[in-house]
């Protein structure tokens, strides 16, 4: 049913599993025995978040963020409003951000400061998919990535239009008849 609004798969679920296990192989490695706390970027991370800990063999605890950018429709400001805040202290634990996608740069730049000011004893981000063309703030490198993607708006696998289509089990781009 929803396949009918879809012009094309960018990434298969095939392809999404492959990057959620490398993904998930290489931080039980780089964080075997250390306090993390994974940080959900609800609500496109939901669908990632919910694999990518399942790939992980070691102790951790979960938690969800939930934040708005200010600005155009389009494009982050960089002034983010939290909706819901964590639950847990970071002070002294290690952090790993689970975000869907990474465009500007700039939600995750701002967490990733708060999170810093906040004591935590390092912060990385693991993000599924990376825009490296539409990124402003040029030194929010992410340090796991799963896929690029191309400059295009793409929905699927946790991310929306208009809050629809985040539970395609693949990530698309919509016909252009559906957003316009
Ligand atoms: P910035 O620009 O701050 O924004 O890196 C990241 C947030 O923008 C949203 N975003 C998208 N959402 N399809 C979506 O469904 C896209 O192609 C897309 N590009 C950016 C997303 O919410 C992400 O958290
Ligand atoms: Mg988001």
């Amino acid at each position: 049913m929803l396949d009918k609004d879809i012009e094309r798969v960018l990434v298969s679920p095939e392809e999404i599993h492959a990057a959620v296990v490398r993904l998930g192989a290489q931080l039980t490695q780089d964080y075997r025995g250390k306090e993390v706390v994974v940080v959900g970027i609800l609500r496109g991370a939901a669908v990632f978040m919910a694999d990518i800990v399942r790939e992980m063999d070691i102790y951790l605890d979960i938690d969800f963020m939930d934040v708005s950018s200010y600005g155009e429709e389009t494009e982050s400001s960089g002034e983010v409003k939290i909706i819901k805040d964590l639950d847990t202290r970071l002070e002294g634990r290690h952090v790993l951000v689970v975000e869907d996608i990474i465009d500007t740069g700039r939600t995750l730049n701002y967490l990733v400061e708060l999170f810093k000011y906040r004591k935590a004893a390092s912060v990385k981000v693991c993000t599924l998919l990376d825009k490296p063309e539409r990124r402003i703030v040029k030194n929010l490198i992410p340090d796991y990535v799963g896929l690029e993607v191309p400059n295009e708006f793409v929905v699927g696998y946790g991310l929306d239009f208009k809050q629809k289509y985040r539970n395609l089990p693949y990530i698309g781009v919509l016909k252009p008849e559906v957003y316009q």
